[in-house]
């Protein structure tokens, strides 16, 4: 089972980085082969229709649309910004909405965030969703927010709550069990 890990946060220190690294570190337990991704490796420019009329589809947009089609499952750690989706990420699912057939379809999808305030980007994964639904992706109801990300990571990566910990080992349990029995690749 193949499952494609990607921050939308570009900056180098971003904590949903940090939690990605460390939500496909324990994919790997669970027997998942991860394909960790640097949203960098997806760069293109704003949606332009003058673009796509002139160009075509941008090769970052089709480098993310390759490794979605290649993945049975995928995870995007997404910050909020100003409670919604940041810019770059609805960005890439606008420019991917234009290929046909949308890569996403069918794919499982397991969303997380992370954040310094107290809400942990929460507000921002339930913003994403109707787009991503949209894309057919089958999201999982269980979803991961960590409050006051800047304080939650320990010297070695991992979180420094066990009980954080421990919950998030159940929902990744369960989104491998529910993407073992709908593999799509
Ligand atoms: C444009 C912008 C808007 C933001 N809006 C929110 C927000 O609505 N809620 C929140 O908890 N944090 C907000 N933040 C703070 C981010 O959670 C914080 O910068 C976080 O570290 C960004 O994620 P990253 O470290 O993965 O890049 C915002 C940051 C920026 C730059």
């Amino acid at each position: 089972m193949r499952i494609l890990v990607f921050a939308g946060s570009l900056r180098k220190e971003s904590v949903n980085k940090k939690l990605a690294t460390v939500i496909s570190g324990k994919l790997d337990v669970l027997g998942a082969e991860v394909d960790f991704a640097d949203f960098r490796e997806f760069d293109m420019p704003l949606y332009d229709g003058d673009i796509e009329a002139a160009d075509g589809i941008p090769a970052g947009t089709q480098e993310l649309a390759s490794r979605i089609t290649a993945a049975d499952a995928i995870v995007i750690v997404s910050p909020e910004y100003n409670y919604g989706v940041p810019g770059p990420l609805k960005n890439a699912i606008d420019w991917l909405s234009r290929i046909r057939p949308y890569p996403t379809i069918g794919k499982i999808c397991f969303l997380a965030s992370a954040a310094p305030s107290m809400v942990g980007g929460a507000r921002g994964l339930i913003a994403l969703r109707p787009a991503l639904s949209f894309m057919g992706l089958w999201l999982s109801g269980d979803s991961f927010s960590l409050a006051q990300a800047n304080k939650a990571f320990n010297e070695d990566g991992g979180l420094n709550d066990s009980d954080l910990d421990k919950m998030l080992d159940g929902m990744l349990d369960r989104f491998v069990k529910v993407t073992g029995s709908a593999q799509t690749t």
